[in-house]
């Protein structure tokens, strides 16, 4: 038998690429058309997405549909060098991306994005369209539109459009409900569970897990850790704070779902792994550490790494120690340890453990991205502000995702589509 043959960084990175190519049915009907359509003919596309492999379809669906493609990550943590380099190898992308990258250096790459003047912009978490409505007024003009992939990043956008201070249209990816049904339910929930295990080893089962938030992203982490086995408590926050719904419903529907619900304060004591999910600041918080069992595993799943105080949590240790990859140990003065997974950042896509969303659904996510930059490079007149996905892309990419699966749905018949539009049903 030959022997097994050892891959280079880039030969790695292309296998992963090809992996992820054979499971994105949905953007491969896309690239299809767009081969033959090239709707960015002459144009070129700023993304500042996870660089991860599958990113890189996305990016490739973008190129083949005509555009120049220069691309950036949206975290200093979570690109897969391996793809960067096999993309940079490819000669079509203009990639700016490492895993492990200083606060400076993930800016530097970002205006390296920018310097390749782009008609659109795809971005998640919105530093992308901020630096843009910032330091890089200039390139401002020439931007037809934007795509913003996630929850920050429209709380971001919405904040920026009350002070009248948003100036392009940009379409709000994220609140498409084929996006936030899927990615932000189903996607975090396996990929953050899938992360804590690649980074600890440890059992759920019989774990008291204590998810913070009860939003799309909360409530998945939250069903899929009960159904492994752990013992499951819900926090959520009294009142509504940003766009979303009230965290008091949020509350009550993770108790009607069968969750245990409280303040972080009454469930500190109880948990053996923390799990934040809120897009919020310090959820949890100094207060709280003091309260946890020795040995409680903390991570976030939430856009910045902002919602575990970490620098509180530093201040409050002799010292920290990084006991293997994606862990450090936190020793607090008390005696206690506390370890905290991924540097308190998005946890499901942190290297090496985090491999962000399953690829089915970010072939979903993505290609509701690719569909609304054609929109926006067919030039759809839209005024400044956040614009939600038109419902026909929306369901147009429910009933592509369907398809690949071979699932058809009721086709409704005339006479059905007469009554529910008449409102004459009933007795
Ligand atoms: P959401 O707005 O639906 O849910 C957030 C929930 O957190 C709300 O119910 C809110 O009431 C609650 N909350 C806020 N502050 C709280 C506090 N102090 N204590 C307890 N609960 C609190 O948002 P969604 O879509 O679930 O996203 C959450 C975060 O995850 C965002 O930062 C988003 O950008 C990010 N995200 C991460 C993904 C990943 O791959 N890890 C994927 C999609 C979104």
């Amino acid at each position: 038998m030959s022997k097994v043959k050892d891959l280079s960084l880039s030969e790695r990175g292309k296998a992963e690429l090809a992996w992820a190519r054979i499971n994105m049915p949905v953007l491969a009907e896309i690239r299809k058309r767009f081969e033959k359509e090239k709707p960015f003919s002459g144009m070129t596309i700023g993304v500042a997405l996870h660089m991860e492999k599958k990113t890189g379809i996305l990016l490739e669906t973008l190129s083949c549909g005509g555009a120049k493609v220069f691309a950036g990550s949206c975290n200093p943590l979570t690109t897969d060098d391996s793809v960067a380099a096999a993309l940079a190898k490819g000669g079509k992308i203009q990639v700016f991306a490492w895993a492990g990258q200083t606060n400076e250096e993930y800016y530097s790459c970002l205006n390296a994005v920018l310097d390749g003047k782009p008609d659109i912009v795809v971005d998640d978490g919105c530093d992308l369209i901020s630096l843009l409505h910032t330091k890089r007024k200039s390139e401002l003009a020439k931007v037809k539109g934007a795509c913003e992939e996630t929850t920050t990043g429209i709380g971001r956008l919405q904040a920026m459009q009350k002070a009248n201070k948003l100036l392009l249209p940009v379409f709000a990816v994220n609140n498409a409900y084929s996006k936030f049904l899927l990615d932000n339910q189903f996607g975090t929930a396996q990929s953050t569970i899938a992360a804590i295990a690649q980074a600890t080893n440890k059992l759920f089962a019989g774990k008291t897990a204590v998810v913070v938030g009860f939003g799309w992203c909360g409530r998945g982490i939250a069903s899929r850790l009960k159904a492994m086995g752990a013992s499951v408590i819900v926090v959520e926050i009294d009142g509504t704070l940003g766009p979303h719904e009230s965290g008091l419903q949020r509350g009550l529907s993770a108790l009607y779902d069968g969750f245990r619900v409280m303040d972080l304060e009454s469930a500190a004591p109880q948990g053996d792994i923390f799990v934040t999910a809120t897009g919020n600041v310090n959820v949890i918080d100094s207060r709280h550490f003091p309260l946890m069992k020795d040995g409680a595993i903390l991570c976030n799943a939430g856009h910045f790494n902002v919602e575990i105080n970490e620098p509180a949590l530093r201040k409050s240790s002799k010292g920290v120690e990084r006991i293997k990859d994606n862990i450090d140990a936190y020793r607090l003065k008390s005696g206690k340890t506390l370890y905290l997974l991924s540097e308190g950042r998005l946890v499901n896509l942190a290297r090496p453990s985090g491999q962000g969303h399953p690829i089915e659904i970010m072939d979903g996510s993505f290609a509701l991205q690719a569909l609304c930059c054609e929109l926006l490079a067919k030039g759809k007149k839209m005024p400044a502000g956040v614009q939600d996905v038109p419902k026909e892309i929306d369901d147009s990419v429910a009933r592509l995702i369907l398809r690949s699966q071979g699932i058809r749905l009721e086709e409704p018949t005339g006479e059905q589509k007469k009554y529910s539009e008449s409102f004459e049903g009933g007795t």
